[in-house]
C-alpha cells in the first residue's frame, strides 16, 4: 500500500460506492473512512475499509487522531447531510453539519500535508443560474441554506487553497442516483422516495406540476472522474459539474420509473420554494476528468430497482420535529403520509 485515502461519508452513496471502485480499480490503495451513520448504512460499506464513527460537527479531536495515525494523501470529503429542500426548516443543523465539519476537515488537511482535498458540492449554489443554465463560470446565488452552506466550504477551502497551500477540487454533481443510495430518506433524492413509496403501497409524490427539470447522474459514470479528480494535475484548483448530460422533467422521470416497476399512481403537492429549471454544463467534467455519460436515466432505474426491491424494510426517515415550523409543506407536517396495504 503506498497511497491513502480519506473517504468521509463512507457509508453513503458516493463515499461507498467510491470505495468499492477503489478497492476494485487501485489495488494499491488504503482506504481509511468516516461516518457517523446519520444518512448511511454500515451495510454499504466495504470490509476492506478502516472504518472510524465519528461524527465530523463535533468530534474534532477524534478527527486529528486519524490524521495522526495514517498518512493521508488524499482526501474525498462527501459528508454531508443534502436535504435541500428540507435546509430552511432545519438551519442552525445545515451549518453545523455541513459548514462546521468542513472547517474542521480543512483544518486537518491543512495541518497534514494532504496532496488534494476532493470536496463534493453541489448544482444548488448556482440558485436560479442564468436562464437555468449553470456553468461553472458563474457567481453563485444559492436560494437555500444547503446551497448556501456548501457555497461557503467551497470558498472556505478556496482561502485554504490561497493561504495555506491545499490543492482542492470541488465538485458539483448533478441528481446522483444507483446502487447503495438511501432510499428511507422522506426529504431527499427523488427517485429513491419513490422506490420507497412504490415498495411500500404508497403514491408517488411530486411536489408542484412536475415540469421542473434535473439532471440524473449514474453513480457508476461519476466514480472514474472522481478518483481523476483527487490525482490528475489539470484537475488541481478546478470547481467542476459532474453527471449526466440530459435534462429530464420530474413528470417525465416519473414515468420512466413507471415502465420499470409497474404501474403507480402520482399524487401531487404543493410547489416547494426550488430552483425550476437545472441544466449543468458538462463539458469540462468531459475535458478534465474524462466524464462519459453510460447510463441513460432508464437502465440506471432498472439497476437500482433491482437492487432497491432486495434491500431490508427499513424504518424511514423523519424528523420528530423542525427547527422552524413557520411555512413547512404540508407534505412533511408530522403523520401527513398515507400508507396503503395492497
Ligand atoms: N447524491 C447527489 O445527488 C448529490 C448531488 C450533489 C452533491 N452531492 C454531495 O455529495 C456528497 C455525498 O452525497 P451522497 O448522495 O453520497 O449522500 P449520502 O447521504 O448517501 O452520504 C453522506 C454520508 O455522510 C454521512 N454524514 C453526514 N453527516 C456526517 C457527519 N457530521 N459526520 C460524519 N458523517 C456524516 C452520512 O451518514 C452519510 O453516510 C454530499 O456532500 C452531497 O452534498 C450529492
Amino acid at each position: 500500500m503506498n497511497t491513502t485515502v480519506l473517504i468521509t461519508g463512507v457509508a453513503g452513496l458516493l463515499g461507498s460506492r467510491m470505495a468499492d471502485w477503489i478497492i476494485e480499480n487501485q489495488t494499491s490503495v488504503k482506504i481509511i473512512g468516516i461516518d457517523n451513520l446519520s444518512g448511511g448504512y454500515m451495510s454499504n460499506v466495504p470490509k476492506e475499509v478502516d472504518f472510524y464513527d465519528i461524527d465530523l460537527a463535533t468530534d474534532n479531536q477524534k478527527l486529528l487522531e486519524i490524521f495522526e495515525a495514517h498518512s493521508i494523501d488524499f482526501v474525498y470529503h462527501f459528508a454531508a447531510y443534502a436535504a435541500e429542500g428540507l435546509s430552511p426548516f432545519i438551519r442552525t443543523y445545515n451549518y453545523d453539519n455541513n459548514l462546521r465539519s468542513t472547517a474542521g476537515l480543512v483544518n486537518e488537511c491543512i495541518k497534514h500535508d494532504v496532496k488534494r482535498l476532493v470536496f463534493t458540492s453541489t448544482l444548488a449554489v448556482y440558485g436560479h443560474g442564468d436562464g437555468g443554465v449553470f456553468n461553472e463560470n458563474q457567481i453563485p446565488a444559492p436560494i437555500d441554506p444547503y446551497g448556501v452552506a456548501k457555497f461557503a466550504c467551497e470558498m472556505d477551502i478556496q482561502i485554504a487553497g490561497e493561504q495555506h497551500g491545499l490543492d482542492w477540487c470541488i465538485i458539483r454533481p448533478h441528481n446522483v442516483y444507483g446502487i447503495k443510495q438511501n432510499i428511507w430518506d422522506k426529504y431527499r433524492n427523488v427517485l429513491g422516495i419513490w422506490m420507497y413509496q412504490h415498495l411500500n403501497n404508497m403514491p408517488l409524490s411530486i411536489f408542484g406540476d412536475g415540469l421542473q427539470t434535473r439532471a440524473f447522474s449514474y453513480i457508476d459514470d461519476c466514480l472514474e472522474p472522481l478518483w481523476n479528480a483527487a490525482v490528475l494535475p489539470q484537475a488541481s484548483k478546478e470547481i467542476i459539474n459532474l453527471g449526466g448530460i440530459k435534462e429530464r422533467s420530474i413528470l417525465e422521470a416519473s414515468d420512466i420509473l413507471k415502465e420499470v416497476i409497474g404501474s403507480a399512481e402520482i399524487e401531487f403537492h404543493e410547489a416547494r420554494h426550488e430552483v425550476k429549471h437545472s441544466i449543468p454544463t458538462w463539458q469540462k467534467s468531459v475535458d478534465i476528468l474524462g466524464f462519459d455519460h453510460k447510463t441513460d436515466l432508464d437502465q440506471g432505474l432498472r439497476n437500482m430497482w433491482e437492487w432497491a426491491q432486495k434491500q431490508e424494510m427499513r424504518d424511514r426517515f423523519v424528523w420528530p420535529s423542525y427547527e422552524l415550523e413557520k411555512g413547512i409543506y404540508d407534505f412533511w407536517k408530522t403523520n401527513s403520509e398515507k400508507i396503503t396495504t395492497a
